[in-house]
């Protein structure tokens, strides 16, 4: 490795420290940290981001860059320049002030975000959301963009993805799902109320960890926790900790939390070491990351096979269920509800929740709405997507956390994992034949080291489109989620 390439990571990898330790505090703001302590917390977070932003687009870096080249030889050298090119580039556009500015206003809004939700009065968020939009406005026109202003931020979350991709991808299907979810309506109906029941937290703790261990998580290289909102955040390399919840009430809440989780705590404990600490050691994208944490949990999760596996250690642990079949017990954890919150929301419904939050903030974002119209076009959208309308704002356009974090444009990356998983699905069947078999007996390592060659080895070397195309021949192909939707719940809702 040429001098001046060496002394790039050295510097970079020297920020990546900051950032673990940022991340630390994160992960402890979530999982322990005393209420009082909050306002301090945010300082000390914001003040780290701050020192590590400065850092990253200083003259320093940009010496770096530009000695090391002309050095680099190396495919992983070439992406390593490339891709720190890019965030630089990027970074040195928001003028430092505007960045500070949009951290502070965000960590308000969150404030009067989390008010506004338990209050149930939108009124008291807007004025905070007004403030974000505008930033966000004024940062993307520092960043530029072709032609729609969506574009500039999309790219922070899914490199190389523009919206005209997403109006290309949405109405068709869009269209299926609508018919889709009109069919199954005619279909016989799973029996959720199998579900209901008094759920002992150990023991729903002693099944996430089950579960965990049998997918393969490396507890030497991470740990499980509980928080409100469960999460995975990377510290650093052989440190990836994830967070589930635990509902007395609710048992799927757990499991498939943990199951989700653990899919993306996979992705970052495969990513090999000497990527780490540098901006091509991490995920491809936000989409791709929700690929691995969507298949993990809903193409293997609530598949039939897994559950095969699975059922006779899930009743020692839920005697309750000993009387219920599995089939049964399949088919209720795979209901299709038209429901409200998204975070609650089945495989067939979920994209439609995606769709309509793409609709509304790309129309924000170019001036097409004002942001005191939202609780009503919010309504008017949910009628229009799923046919239902929420009762109050807190149910309604209050209920996701991002807005008020001024993450617009991450939302569509939730939906391009849905597809992306199912495409890397049909791939992975091709190479592994008995992937059914291997399913129903608990050999879930074939298939994590099948993701890891062909997507967790390959960090931020290449970006999604690229990737996807690598690892399936094509480019993004909705047909094979439409195909794997069809197939599944054609047998759940007995049609
Ligand atoms: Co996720």
């Amino acid at each position: 490795m040429g001098e001046h390439i060496e002394k790039l990571k050295n510097h970079l990898k020297k920020l990546a420290k900051f950032e673990s330790a940022s991340s630390l505090l994160h992960w402890d703001l979530e999982v322990y940290m005393p209420k009082k302590a909050a306002n301090k917390r945010a300082e000390i977070i914001g003040e780290i981001a701050g020192f590590t932003f400065r850092e990253f687009i200083s003259d320093k870096t940009l010496q770096l860059l530009e000695n090391a080249e002309n050095e680099a030889k190396t495919f992983e050298e070439k992406a390593l320049i490339k891709v720190t090119k890019k965030e630089y580039e990027r970074y040195k556009k928001i003028p430092p002030e505007l960045f500070v500015e949009f951290q502070i206003e965000t960590s308000k809004a969150h404030q009067s975000w989390q008010n506004a939700k338990i209050e149930n009065k939108f009124e008291i968020f807007e004025p905070n959301l007004e403030k974000v939009i505008e930033l966000t406005k004024e940062i993307t026109d520092c960043l530029g963009y072709d032609e729609n202003r969506y574009d500039a931020l999309l790219d922070q979350y899914e490199p190389g993805l523009k919206t005209s991709d997403l109006h290309r991808i949405i109405p068709p299907l869009k269209d299926f799902l609508t018919n889709f979810l009109d069919k199954l309506s005619l279909g016989n109906h799973p029996n959720e109320n199998l579900l209901n029941g008094t759920f002992n937290i150990e023991k729903q703790k002693i099944f996430s960890n089950k579960l965990l261990k049998i997918l393969n998580f490396d507890f030497d290289s991470g740990r499980l926790d509980v928080s409100m909102h469960p999460f995975t955040i990377t510290i650093s390399h052989n440190d990836i900790r994830i967070t589930t919840t635990f509902d007395e009430k609710d048992l799927k809440n757990s499991i498939f939390s943990t199951i989700h989780e653990c899919g993306h705590a996979l992705y970052e404990q495969g990513i090999p070491e000497e990527l780490r600490e540098l901006p091509i050691g991490e995920a491809a994208s936000n989409g791709i990351h929700e690929s691995q944490s969507r298949f993990w949990e809903n193409i293997i999760g609530r598949s039939l096979e897994f559950w095969k596996y699975l059922y006779p250690d899930f009743i020692e642990i839920f005697p309750q269920f000993k009387d219920v079949k599995l089939i049964d017990f399949w088919r209720s954890i795979n209901t299709v509800k038209k429901s409200l919150i998204r975070t609650e929301a089945d495989e067939v419904t979920y994209n439609l929740h995606i769709m309509m939050r793409f609709e509304i903030e790309e129309a924000l974002v170019n001036d097409k709405i004002k942001v005191k119209e939202l609780p009503l076009l919010w309504n008017e959208k949910m009628k229009e997507y799923l046919g239902i309308t929420p009762q109050n704002d807190s149910e309604g356009v209050l209920q996701d956390i991002h807005w008020s974090h001024g993450s617009f444009g991450y939302f569509p990356s939730y939906m391009l994992g849905n597809l992306y998983a199912s495409q890397f699905y049909e791939a992975m069947k091709k190479d592994i034949k008995n992937i059914n078999s291997l399913i129903e007996n608990g050999k879930f390592n074939v298939i994590l080291n099948w993701l890891r060659e062909k997507i967790h080895s390959k960090g931020k070397l290449f970006e999604p489109k690229e990737l996807l195309k690598q690892v399936t021949n094509e480019p993004l192909n909705p047909s094979y989620f439409i195909n794997y939707i069809k197939d599944k719940y054609e047998k759940v809702y007995m049609l």
